[in-house]
């Protein structure tokens, strides 16, 4: 299944997909809207194609979207993967990908939407964070969760540390939910609820251990 990976900045979640060779995807081409986001150099040395197109240069989201579509055109992608892609996407441009773009959320969704997802749980005393994987929908980090992974909140735990345990488990479900996709047993349907093998997913699925990884 060709793809598109959207990124901002590290692209480790990208490397991960990368590095799982198993995987039923071909990565048509790497996109950034950062021309500094060190994941363009983990394309480049996969030797992937990439695009930077920096949302600097347009005067409104609208615009900026519209940009990003016709790039995206070009590559034909069966599917958008969103990999730490630091932007809020337009309903029509989410419209026209609707069950073919996933996200990932460093939080057990619903959760900590937005921002600095590590320090507001620590902010909330959680003994428990972690990862979510989800369908992209208009309401932002709302689309409905594949899989999720847990991790412990232990103490002396600062965000850094924090977010390098839930990153890890990042590691492991999004080429996970990557691959049900691209081997067609995972879809949106048209009630917009997500299907794995024909079966509706009431609830996310879980990453059955809790680490500390
Ligand atoms: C990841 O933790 C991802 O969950 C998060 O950004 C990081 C990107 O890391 N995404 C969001 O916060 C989206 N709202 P990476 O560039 O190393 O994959």
């Amino acid at each position: 299944m060709p793809v598109a990976v959207l990124i901002s900045g590290n692209g480790s979640n990208l490397q991960a997909l990368i590095d799982r060779a198993d995987l039923p995807i071909r990565i048509r081409a790497v996109v950034s809207n950062e021309p500094g986001a060190f994941g363009l150099k983990r394309a480049r040395r996969a030797g992937i194609e990439t695009r930077v197109l920096s949302h600097r240069d347009y005067r409104s989201r609208e615009a900026y979207d519209a940009a990003l579509d016709a790039l995206l055109d070009e590559f034909e992608p069966g599917l958008i993967v969103l990999a730490g892609f630091m932007r809020i996407l337009t309903p029509t441009f989410v419209a026209r990908f609707r069950g073919r773009m996933l996200n990932i959320h460093p939080s057990l969704l619903p959760r900590f939407r937005g921002l600095h997802t590590h320090r507001r749980a620590l902010e909330a005393g959680e003994t428990v964070h972690g990862a979510s994987v989800h369908f992209v929908t208009e309401e932002l980090d709302g689309g409905p969760v594949v899989l999720q992974a847990r991790v412990p909140v232990l103490p002396g735990d600062d965000p850094e540390k924090l977010a390098a345990r839930v990153l890890n488990r990042e590691h492991r479900i999004y080429p996970q939910v990557v691959r049900w996709f691209a081997q067609g047993r995972l879809r949106l349907d048209a009630a917009g609820r997500p299907r794995l093998d024909g079966q509706v997913l009431k609830h996310p699925l879980q990453l059955a251990e809790l680490t500390v990884g």
